[in-house]
């Protein structure tokens, strides 16, 4: 059964033209809201409402907002979902001042630029939800592999678990998402290039990349689908109590309690 728990609901979903994102828009727009989608490339197709802006670019950021505020007059639920590994394994060495400031701004400060924003008119209707996606690699950083996304995505836990403790009595609800590997394109193509790199089998590279974080029990990726049905829950009347939580979908791979 279609649960049609958002109506009248404004919802803006940032990179929300593909993979993660795509699916929360699709499934928040399901559930009755009226769903924005920003990216930095209009998609040739989406049923959402579009605005183009690079979340990296704080004036693009303002233009966004600024667009909101005119079109729509605010936003009640607002999920902070661009983000990405955009810097080369190899450890400390291989990464340069620039990576690590790419990093932050692209997984971090993105997210901090946009909430500033938007968080007045949430507060002045003293009602609204904020999800932040991060990642397992928040809790559990492979230095070889993603030493500077797993720090970003670290540091943006700690600020969302801060501003819900700011924002608790103001209406505004909070809270982490962390998706273990999820089905999207770049996780496909960085499984396909580490496995070139290897010469072996995208399957084999990911046997050898879990095997490093202990594995996946349930022995598969997430559908972003799945992702994006625990997002639904949390913007949900459902989830009223929840805020400042950290919620893993991982097929149980993060191997202690956390
Ligand atoms: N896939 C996984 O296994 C996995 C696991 C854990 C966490 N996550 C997190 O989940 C989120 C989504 O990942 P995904 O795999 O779904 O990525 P994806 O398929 O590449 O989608 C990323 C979206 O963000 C947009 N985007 C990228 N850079 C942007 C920028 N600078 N400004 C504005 N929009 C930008 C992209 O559109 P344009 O390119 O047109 O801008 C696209 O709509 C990220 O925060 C990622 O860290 C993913």
């Amino acid at each position: 059964m279609e649960l049609k728990n958002l109506k009248g609901k404004r919802a803006l979903v940032t990179g929300g033209t593909k993979g993660i994102g795509k699916a929360i828009a699709d499934g928040l727009a399901q559930a009755g809201a009226t769903v924005i989608v920003s990216a930095r490339t209009k998609p040739e197709a989406t049923p959402h409402h579009f605005i183009a802006a690079d979340l990296t670019d704080a004036d693009q950021v303002a233009g966004l907002a600024q667009e909101i505020a005119n079109t729509f007059g605010g936003i009640d639920i607002l999920i902070n979902n661009v983000g990405g590994l955009t810097t080369p394994g190899g450890g400390h060495s291989a990464l340069t001042d620039a990576h690590w400031q790419q990093e932050l701004n692209l997984n971090l400060i993105s997210a901090i630029r946009l909430d500033r924003i938007l968080l007045p008119q949430m507060i002045e209707q003293k009602s609204g939800v904020i999800i932040h996606i991060s990642s397992v690699a928040g809790k559990q950083a492979l230095w070889n592999l993603n030493m500077a996304y797993a720090v970003s995505k670290a540091a943006l836990n700690s600020y969302s678990k801060a501003l819900a403790t700011e924002l608790a009595d103001k209406g505004v609800r909070v809270l982490t998402v962390a998706p273990g590997a999820t089905k999207t394109e770049p996780m496909i193509k960085f499984l396909n290039d580490y496995a070139i790199s290897a010469g072996i089998t995208p399957e084999e590279g990911m046997k050898q990349l879990m095997a490093q974080t202990g594995g996946i029990p349930m022995g598969r990726m997430a559908e972003p689908e799945e992702v994006a049905q625990l997002v639904h829950f949390l913007v949900s009347p459902s989830a009223a109590y929840l805020t400042g939580t950290i919620y893993a979908i991982d097929g149980g791979s993060l191997p202690v309690v956390a």
